[in-house]
């Protein structure tokens, strides 16, 4: 065992050799399984209640108090403060939606929006990035890459812009990425690759580009990212005033989201900071749908940390017989091999989780409805309003629950689905929501007839 405060470790509960924060590592050496970043918890000093963090907001001044991550810092405590790399993510915030609650079926005060499109690249993964670009600072990388839908190189990208501590290589699939996020890209000054393929191919690419020629790899397979990724959860409950909801409910890709979620809740736990645990749900895209797939019609799970990899195995392999590839227009979670499938096993494991795909309309319509009574959204995000929905339908959520959707990614990402959507494109004419530009002459009289028919 380690005599570090903070190392790493397989999942897989059975291997108990640990290595030091100081290696670069994205998977086990000898077992190949996920690596978790573990703590010497007797070691730390974690405050004694969650509001006792509450006075960080009077020493914001202090970069590190401003972050909506690092003032968290007892929590993920695996870097000195000196090394900390922070650009003031985490400044979102939990909003109540009565007109989402209403969409959803839930009582008026019962539905939460947290909106994480309002961090400094516009979705959740800064939350991670800083987490990341912090280790990579730790061990000195001057090159960093990851694959992405469009987020996660956003992300780095603007990490690398701003901090200038390595250059960026980012890969992304060729015309599978909202131009919101690729212009990001571009501006912040990454070397862009678009790789002739989905974001599965680039992932696959950039792991052997990464491992061959000593790059820092930045995607979720990384465990310092979920670090930094399991902040979200702690200011949700900041914004319910320490007070666990009932439910937690996320779109799923890659999972590295809901696998911070679940680790969150199980330190907090287990460090005695909360008394009871909310419930997960990870929504899929019924078009990038293997987590549903697996879990909820083959009956995959975490079984104590030996979950059935056969199965797994059997189901890659009849999707790549038959050429299924994930299609669905929330290109940020079009995804066919999900690379934290284990890590969220567990966490759906801890929290009682549930999986739900939704079609795409029903994503769209979601997300018209956090733009006209939210704060706004990008598709994938959308999932998770209308998953919650679904969930209501189907009575696992009731009324009385307090429900928070996680808004993943800023409603400018991809503004194409969005007025496609409201212009009726892409078979979406029946939209329920939507709100399409009327087309007028350029003359005075007729645009007050409109205006007369409207109010
Ligand atoms: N929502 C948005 C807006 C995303 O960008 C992503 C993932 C997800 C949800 C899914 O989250 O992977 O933690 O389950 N985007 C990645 C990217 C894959 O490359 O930007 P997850």
């Amino acid at each position: 065992m380690s005599t570090e405060l903070a190392f790493q470790s397989s999942i897989n509960p059975a291997h108990t050799t640990t290595y030091g924060v100081n290696e670069v590592l994205t998977a086990c050496p000898q077992t190949g399984d996920l690596l978790d970043i573990q703590y010497d918890w007797d070691r730390v000093p974690v405050p004694g209640s969650l509001k006792e963090f509450e006075s960080r907001w009077s020493t914001r001044r202090n970069p590190l108090d401003f972050s909506g991550v690092w003032r968290f810092r007892e929590l993920l405590p695996f870097a000195p403060e000196d090394k900390i790399v922070t650009i003031g993510e985490g400044q979102t915030q939990l909003q109540q939606s009565e007109h989402v609650a209403k969409f959803v079926g839930v009582d008026d005060k019962n539905l939460f929006l947290q909106y994480e499109g309002l961090n400094p690249s516009g979705s959740f993964k800064d939350n991670g990035m800083t987490a990341a670009s912090t280790h990579a600072r730790i061990v000195g990388a001057k090159m960093a890459a990851c694959a992405s839908t469009g987020n996660t190189s956003a992300s780095l990208a603007i990490y690398s812009g701003v901090t200038k501590l390595f250059k960026t290589i980012v890969f992304v699939g060729s015309g599978k990425i909202a131009y919101g996020k690729l212009s990001q890209a571009l501006d912040y000054g990454a070397v862009t690759l678009q790789i002739q393929g989905d974001f599965d191919d680039a992932l696959k690419q950039v792991r052997e580009v990464c491992r061959a020629a000593n790059i820092y790899l930045c995607n979720s397979v990384n465990p310092f990212r979920l670090e930094g990724q399991k902040s979200i959860m702690y200011r949700v409950l900041e914004g319910l005033n320490w007070e666990v909801p009932d439910w937690i409910v996320v779109p799923g890709g890659n999972l590295g989201n809901s696998s911070a979620f679940g680790k969150a809740f199980i330190e907090l736990k287990e460090l005695g900071l909360i008394d009871r645990v909310p419930r997960l749900a990870v929504i899929n895209a019924r078009g990038a749908n293997t987590l549903y797939q697996l879990v909820e019609e083959k009956g995959l799970s975490w079984n104590g940390g030996q979950p059935d990899e056969a199965l797994v195995n059997e189901f890659y392999q009849a999707m790549d017989a038959d050429n299924r590839r994930a299609s669905t227009l929330a290109s940020a979670i079009e995804i066919n091999r999900p690379v934290n499938l284990m890590k969220c096993l567990r966490a759906l494991d801890f929290c009682d989780g549930v999986v739900r795909e939704v079609d795409d309309p029903e994503i769209l319509d979601g997300k018209a409805q956090v733009g006209a009574g939210g704060l706004g959204c990008e598709p994938a995000s959308g999932a998770s309003v209308a998953g919650a929905r679904l969930l209501r339908e189907q009575g696992v959520i009731a009324p009385s629950d307090r429900v928070v959707c996680i808004l993943t990614g800023h409603q400018l990402k991809d503004s194409t689905a969005t007025v496609e959507y409201h212009m009726g494109k892409n078979g979406q004419s029946g939209s329920s929501c939507a709100n399409s530009p009327i087309q007028v002459e350029n003359d005075y009289e007729k645009i007050m007839e409109v205006i007369r028919q409207i109010s």
